[in-house]
């Protein structure tokens, strides 16, 4: 196992009467940014209860916060904390609401531009954000238990990630009934986002970590054992709660201690969603299939591994890595996610080509677990998405 440290202060409050506990976390004496996105909340009793928990306390609210949260947006609601004096954010929704609070903590009390935080990657550090409490209402990316966010600016076409040890949340309520009221897609996406955390800290090469490759095979297979019953039609309390918890904890820090972490898929996805718009999930169930081919062989131990543990592949094959890539991407396409670019409708002229140049020109040379992954790989990933 390779050296860490783990750090990870958020209190989780799980469960069927989680949102019944939320006034008792919220300071008295604080001010609030009761922050949502497009109105989900005022459909599934969210926004009464969270209102009823607020009781008393000086709160403004502020809605509209769209998926893959985006910068022009948020800007407005910097100038709404600040012209208010509020002092805490509670942020109800999903990854995107979640993710922009985590900007607005951080942008309420920066001295200067604040695209500065995304564009050079500045660490927000304890003290440096507002607090945030969180009620979550989609199990996928873990930002409720995390201290990392995207941030999308259409203008630019540029969606890119922040982060720091101050901008964990203080509390987050996660009640699997919320859940009742998800669409499919969101449920699948949440599924294919999460498994696909668990492979970006797990698909890299073996240092002898036994516990926690467990760990990670232990949430992938869950995902599995899941998902077939979150998307069927019939509600299944058990079923939402093991995916809730297996979302959170694919991305609370814990899995990828210790161990080598690749998250090249995501930064090649996240270039997809600038691009075109497609959601999150969906473009990590395109980039990693090609992904995966392309480094079959710095990764083939872990992939097999993975083939024969998690997805129950025979051992002794000499090209079950190859195996575990396809069985992969039938598991996204089992969830009713299409796995090629040319599926969304999308013209990619010149897009691998682009995509190859702006990695670059931001220097990132050199993605994955062997920092080799360099930007004419990229281009080659990304034509083989097509
Ligand atoms: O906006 P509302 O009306 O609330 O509707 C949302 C939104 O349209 C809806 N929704 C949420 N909860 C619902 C619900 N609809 C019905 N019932 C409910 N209970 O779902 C839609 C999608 O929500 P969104 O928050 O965008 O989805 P998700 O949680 O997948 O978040 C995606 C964002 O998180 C980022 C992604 O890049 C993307 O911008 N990520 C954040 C990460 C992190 N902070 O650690 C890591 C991830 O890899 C990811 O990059
Ligand atoms: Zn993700």
């Amino acid at each position: 196992m390779l050296n860490f440290e783990f750090y990870n202060p958020t209190k989780i409050i799980f469960g069927q009467d989680a949102l019944s506990k939320i006034s008792a976390h919220l300071p008295e004496n604080d001010s609030y940014l009761l922050l949502y996105g497009g109105g989900s909340i005022k459909t599934n009793g969210v926004y009464e209860a969270v209102i009823q928990q607020l009781g008393n306390r000086k709160y403004v609210e502020f809605s509209g916060v769209p998926a893959n949260p985006e910068y022009e947006v948020l800007l407005q609601a910097v100038e709404v904390i600040q012209q208010n004096k509020l002092t805490h954010i509670l942020a109800v929704g999903g990854g995107s609401v979640i993710d922009g609070a985590k900007f607005l903590a951080a942008a309420a009390l920066y001295q200067g531009d604040s695209w500065d935080i995304l564009a050079n990657r500045l660490p927000t550090l304890p003290g440096n954000a507002l607090p945030i409490t969180t009620v979550l209402t989609l199990p996928a990316t873990a930002s409720e238990m995390n201290s990392g966010a995207v941030i999308s600016r259409r203008s630019t076409g540029e969606k890119l990630g922040m982060g720091g040890a101050g901008l964990f949340p203080k509390t987050s309520f996660l009640d699997p009934m919320v859940m009742k009221t998800l669409p499919k897609k969101q449920i699948a996406n949440g599924i294919a986002d999460a498994y696909t955390h668990v492979l970006e800290q797990y698909i890299t090469y073996q240092v002898g970590s036994v516990l926690q490759d467990f760990f990670a095979e232990s949430i992938l297979k869950t995902l599995h054992k899941v998902a077939p019953k979150v998307l069927s039609d019939e509600w299944n309390y058990e079923a939402a709660s093991e995916m809730m918890w297996s979302c959170t904890m694919a991305l609370n820090g814990l899995i990828g201690k210790g161990v080598p972490q690749d998250w090249g898929v995501h930064a090649i996805g996240h270039e997809i969603t600038a691009t075109y718009g497609i959601d999150h999930a969906r473009t990590l169930a395109i980039v990693a299939p090609s992904y995966y081919r392309e480094l079959l062989g710095s990764k083939k131990e872990k992939l097999e591994q993975y083939g024969v543990n998690v997805l129950g592949l025979h051992s002794g094959s000499s090209s079950l890595a190859e195996k575990t890539i396809d069985a992969m991407e039938e598991f996204f396409q089992s969830l009713a996610i299409k796995t090629k670019l040319s599926d969304y409708e999308v013209v990619p002229d010149g897009f691998a080509e682009k995509v190859s140049e702006i990695f670059t020109q931001r220097g990132w040379t050199g993605l994955g677990e062997h920092k080799n992954v360099n930007p004419e790989m990229v281009k080659s990933i990304l034509k083989k998405v097509y």
